[in-house]
């Protein structure tokens, strides 16, 4: 398995571009299965997510094609579709594979997905998805850790979703996607309340417009479709990942560096701008795809609760740790997405921090010296944390377990170096792009 050798202590200084939005292009792909038409999406980011989607759509038929993998451009064609099927070996390895249960059953009336499972940062139910489908007509049986969903239709084929009024009980945004993809080939209209507004919903709602889908309401907590008899094909440029973004943002302001941030969407980073500016980073907005970060005063303690968009991400909660380490005073982190998020505060603790955890917070006293040890990493913004904290440890930090940050992170290591970061990635056997791991992918 690769590890990241991390020798801390470097400033950051120059340019760095952001890749695709992982969590826009994972629905956008899903997507392309709800018409027979040609589907060509752009901006994808290289990452090993990417790779189990199009392995994913192939698995069902689709014609996947890339110029080389993995690639930032797919053109997707699903004429037909004989395996309705999103089978264990690929759902093990990525959740968002339960992405493509809405446009089956939306498609076809039918699907098996495999159960999901639980993962290193909580138990993650999908069961908002499943009771969302059944409103809208779907029977749905739990078989050998499968999810078997059918519409009662003439003969072995499923019938067509009908219109409901769902009302999502919490928020979520693979459910959100999920049940709006289902609702664009339904007979009728369908209203969903309670809907995640991140901008990843918007971007997929963009696509499904593109593609002749009727919509109303997005970036709101209510969105109307009301259903057509079948989509089109379309091209589409997925948004900047804006993760990938308040990591950099996290990483000039913690090295004390100079980072232009570039091919970003400043207007989705408000919570994570405003956070790391309470915490004394220096942050310009330099134009509409371009953001600066500096070293400013002294960084100091700010308390940062985790919240649905328009609030700041859970899946920037690690980074903010790593950040907050650093920072004069405690902070309080309080995580209240996801109920075992604070896997990389131990490793954190055996770097030097000194960060005590009770229930969903999380007490950062700061500054500490952090020195460089060999850490794990346990998901993918676990992982994306403890690098930061490797760029300011003294000495040598090695990362284990890498694979988790390949899933969503294109390039990190020649993305850092490239702006000052001494880091390189130790290649072991058994990892890499396109090798499938044990691990439940996030
Ligand atoms: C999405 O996961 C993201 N994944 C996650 O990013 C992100 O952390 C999460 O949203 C929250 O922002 C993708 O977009 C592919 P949820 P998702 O359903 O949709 C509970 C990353 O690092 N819930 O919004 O699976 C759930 O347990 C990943 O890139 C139910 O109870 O998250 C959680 O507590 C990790 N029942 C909360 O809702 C359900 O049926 C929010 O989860 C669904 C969810």
């Amino acid at each position: 398995m690769d590890k990241f050798l991390i020798r801390g202590g470097k400033a950051l200084r120059g340019s760095v571009a952001i890749s695709g939005a992982k969590n826009s292009a994972l629905p956008v792909m899903a997507a392309a299965l709800l018409t027979a038409e040609k589907v060509a999406v752009h901006n994808i980011p290289k990452v090993r997510d990417l790779v189990t989607m199009s392995k994913l759509l192939t698995f069902m038929d689709a014609k996947v094609s890339v110029a080389e993998m993995p690639a930032s451009d797919y053109v997707i064609e699903a004429p037909r579709l004989n395996h309705a099927e999103a089978p264990y070996e690929l759902v093990k390895t990525m959740r968002a594979s339960i992405l493509t249960l809405g446009p089956l059953m939306a498609r076809l009336g039918v699907a098996r997905v495999s159960l999901p499972g639980g993962c290193a940062i909580g138990a993650r139910p999908v069961d908002l998805h499943l009771s969302a489908l059944e409103k809208m007509g779907a029977e749905i049986t739990m078989s050998h850790g499968y999810i078997e969903a059918k519409v009662p239709g003439k003969g072995s084929k499923g019938g067509r979703l009908k219109g409901a009024h769902i009302v999502f009980e919490k928020i979520t945004v693979t459910g959100t996607e999920n049940i709006l993809m289902a609702a664009t080939l339904a007979d009728g209209e369908t209203v969903l309340n309670n809907c995640a507004r991140e901008p990843e919903v918007t971007d997929l709602v963009g696509m499904l417009r593109k593609m002749g889908a009727q919509i109303e309401g997005d970036g709101t907590a209510t969105l109307r479709i009301r259903g057509v008899p079948e989509l089109h094909g379309t091209e589409h440029r997925v948004i900047p990942d804006r993760i990938e973004t308040g990591t950099f943002l996290v990483a000039g302001a913690i090295t004390g560096g100079d980072l232009t941030i570039t091919n970003c969407e400043p207007l989705h980073q408000g919570a994570v701008i405003g956070k790391l500016q309470q915490a004394g980073a220096c942050i310009e907005e330099v134009d509409k795809a371009t953001l600066r970060v500096r070293a400013g005063k002294k960084l100091a303690a700010a308390d940062m609760t985790t919240e649905e968009y328009p609030g700041f991400a859970t899946d920037m909660q690690a980074q903010y740790m790593a950040l907050a380490t650093q920072a004069e005073g405690t902070s309080v982190i309080s995580e209240t997405i996801f109920e075992n998020r604070f896997l990389h505060a131990s490793e954190m603790v055996r770097m030097g921090a000194n960060i005590s955890i009770d229930g969903r917070r999380a007490f950062v006293h700061g500054p500490a010296a952090l020195s460089g040890t060999t850490v794990q990493a346990s998901d993918l913004r676990a992982s994306a944390g403890l690098v930061l904290a490797g760029l300011v440890a003294n000495g040598e930090t090695v990362i284990e377990r890498v694979y988790h940050i390949d899933r969503g992170y294109e390039h990190i290591v020649e993305k850092l170096r490239a702006v000052g970061a001494d880091m390189e990635r130790i290649h072991g056997s058994g990892s890499g792009m396109h090798s499938a791991t044990s691990a439940q992918g996030t």
